[in-house]
């Protein structure tokens, strides 16, 4: 589930630990030192800054508490499978905007915003295919769709990011009435398991967001922790990480397509393979080697990218299916 394969740092770890005598008191209700800390790490006022239950749980709440009014929420066609599922539970409708090849389309998800649109869904980069949308592109489509129509840009994988034209969303939001930008700690920070998120919003849209949050969210360690990754030390060891998972993104996807593997253009933390009717089979073939691959069929396949010992055993199963 693109995990990093690193565990947290030790620090996390520790915190973690020393925590367990604390269970009989209640979270802050308001994780007032987490919003404040993440408030000055990205420049935003703290009333801009929600935190919540992992990112996937902040994206249904934000879509949840835009509506009832407009019913339909656009998502990319191939983009992160939790969606239209994140949208069903919100209330609204799915509605799918075809991808330009591998790449989210612009164009035509201005194109299909109605009256009826609450809001609109994009993902960068993107899950599963990696690729990534760049400022122009994103800049052009905010321009030009209609104020009103907000816009929830999900950056999950944004510490993955290693091309300077991919736009960090939350400068680009910046002065924007409409966007809404999600991130989480449970990919690069390596807290997936403990369910922390947190979004930058317009304040209209932060208030009632705030209000029907579900109460004593996130829970204390996952506060504590989140706030602990903001020491500069550790944010510093989490960026040499992604900095290192990224060479090895590289090599990944450089050795695969020595091996005649397609390989799309990534700035996750995974590699995606437009591999069409042969997805199955490869997903298949990765299974009998014990390796969990996420296999669209007839589409492609997702590889997480692991350590330089878990990328070398998948070359190797490559090695030995279709050798040099
Ligand atoms: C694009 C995208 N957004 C959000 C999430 C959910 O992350 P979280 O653990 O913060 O809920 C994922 C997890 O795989 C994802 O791929």
């Amino acid at each position: 589930m693109n995990e990093t394969p690193h565990p947290p740092p030790p620090a996390l770890a520790a915190l973690i630990t020393a925590g367990a005598g604390r269970l009989h008191r209640y979270p802050s209700n308001t994780a007032a030192p987490l919003i404040g800390a993440l408030a000055g790490r990205l420049g935003v006022p703290a009333g801009q800054v929600l935190v919540g239950p992992g990112s996937a749980g902040l994206i249904q709440h934000l879509i949840q508490s835009l509506g009832p009014a407009r019913t339909d929420v656009l998502v990319p066609a191939l983009s992160f499978e939790a969606y239209p599922l994140l949208a069903a539970n919100a209330g609204a409708r799915p509605v799918p905007v075809p991808m330009a090849g591998l790449d989210q389309d612009l164009d035509a998800t201005a194109a299909a915003i109605t009256g009826n649109t609450r809001c609109v869904l994009l993902c960068n980069p993107n899950n599963p295919t990696g690729t990534a949308l760049r400022r122009d592109t994103l800049e052009r489509f905010l321009d030009r769709i209609p104020p009103g129509v907000p816009v929830i840009l999900d950056e999950a994988y944004r510490e993955f990011v290693t091309d300077p034209d991919v736009p960090d969303g939350v400068d680009l939001a910046r002065g924007r009435g409409n966007v809404c930008v999600t991130r989480t700690f449970s990919k690069a920070y390596g807290l997936a398991a403990l369910r922390i998120g947190y979004a930058v919003v317009p304040e209209p849209i932060a208030g009632p967001a705030r209000m029907t949050g579900a109460v004593f969210f996130p829970n204390t360690f996952a506060q504590d922790a989140a706030l602990a990754c903001l020491d500069p030390a550790v944010e510093a060891e989490v960026t040499a990480r992604c900095t290192a998972l990224a060479a090895e993104r590289r090599r990944l996807a450089t050795e695969l397509s020595a091996r005649g593997v397609p390989v799309a253009d990534s700035q996750a933390n995974f590699v995606w393979l437009p591999l069409g009717d042969t997805a199955e089979e490869f997903t298949a073939r990765c299974a009998q080697a014990g390796i969990l691959v996420r296999g669209y069929p007839g589409v492609g396949v997702r590889v997480t990218v692991g350590t330089a010992a878990d990328n070398d055993r998948l070359l190797d199963t490559v090695t030995a299916v279709a050798p040099r």
